[in-house]
């Protein structure tokens, strides 16, 4: 049993959905059947993906063929040195960067095919984001940030359903507040609930934890954690935390812009070590 996981997702699950009766995996397949075109049940696959900067004389690889099967109901940790290829890789998945080489199949597409304004609508109503800053609007309420999405994509807004993802998080007493009312976990489960609002195929935390105190990431590792548990969404969590990784299925390594290796199932204490050892050959 990975130490933390466990011990991080129980004690969140018990602080959440208070008085909520927590979703079941039904609940969310029922839901699904509201969008026809979400391909949940596919995995996410990059494929000989490759990324350089620069201009012919001083190309620089940030990625070289890599090769990633996310699949559905799994909870991967992407870590590596600063400089390794992370971000570069959640930016092609997310797709605002474009790869030189390679597939990334969303959903059933190969988003490397898409034009501007598909890749607009793919963000929009495929892929949920949650960053280090919780970048929520100021000016809107707690509800109306939660449902900002699907405003965008001009899908039909359920006030029910939003009320039910702000409880499954535990914001469900802060719908009419604005973000600056709230402590920077809250904030933090509220940009959770708006990346969860479409039903995404693929959830990406880019560093979620890396402004909160322990306490706080406790918190977001273990709805995270529960974010697949419960909810049979797929997660891919960029962090430099070990503790954090501990939460996943999956530690996927990046060095240099390579897959180094990948550790399932591993403690705190093997996923730092194993870090170190990358950081220190690189
Ligand atoms: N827009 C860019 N132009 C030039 N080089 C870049 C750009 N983005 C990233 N890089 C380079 O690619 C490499 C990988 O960067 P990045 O993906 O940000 O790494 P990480 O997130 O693991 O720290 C780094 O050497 C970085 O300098
Ligand atoms: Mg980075």
């Amino acid at each position: 049993m990975r130490a933390g996981a466990g011990v991080t997702a129980g004690r969140v699950r018990g602080g959440l959905c208070r008085g909520h009766r927590e979703p079941t995996v039904d609940d969310v397949k029922a839901h699904r059947g509201e969008h026809p075109g979400n391909h949940a049940d596919q995995a996410v696959t990059v494929s000989g993906l490759s990324k350089s900067f620069g201009t012919d004389t001083t190309r620089f690889w940030a990625l070289t063929d890599i090769e990633l099967t996310v699949a559905p109901r799994s909870f991967t940790a992407i870590m590596g040195p600063s400089g390794s290829g992370k971000t570069t890789l959640l930016n092609c998945l997310l797709g605002l960067e474009k790869p030189d080489t390679g597939s990334i199949r969303i959903g059933g597409t190969d988003i490397t095919g898409l034009d501007e304004t598909q890749l607009a609508e793919m963000r929009r109503s495929h892929v949920g984001v949650v960053f280090q800053s919780y970048n929520l609007i100021p000016s809107l309420t707690v509800a109306d940030n939660i449902s900002l999405p699907l405003r965008l994509a001009g899908r039909r807004i359920d006030r029910g359903r939003v009320r039910d993802l702000a409880e499954t998080v535990g914001v469900g007493a802060t719908l009419e507040r604005r973000p600056a009312q709230l402590s920077g976990g809250q904030q933090q489960r509220v940009a959770f609930a708006r990346a969860l609002v479409t039903d995404p195929e693929l959830i990406v935390a880019d560093e979620p934890t890396g402004a909160l105190d322990t306490a706080s990431s406790d918190v977001v590792l273990g709805l995270l954690r529960s974010i697949v548990t419960d909810l049979g969404q797929r997660v891919l969590l960029v962090t430099h935390d070990p503790r954090a990784a501990a939460v996943a299925d999956r530690v996927v390594f990046l060095r240099d812009g390579r897959r180094h290796g990948e550790l399932r199932g591993a403690d705190e204490g093997r996923i730092a070590a194993t870090l170190t050892d990358l950081g220190q050959r690189s």
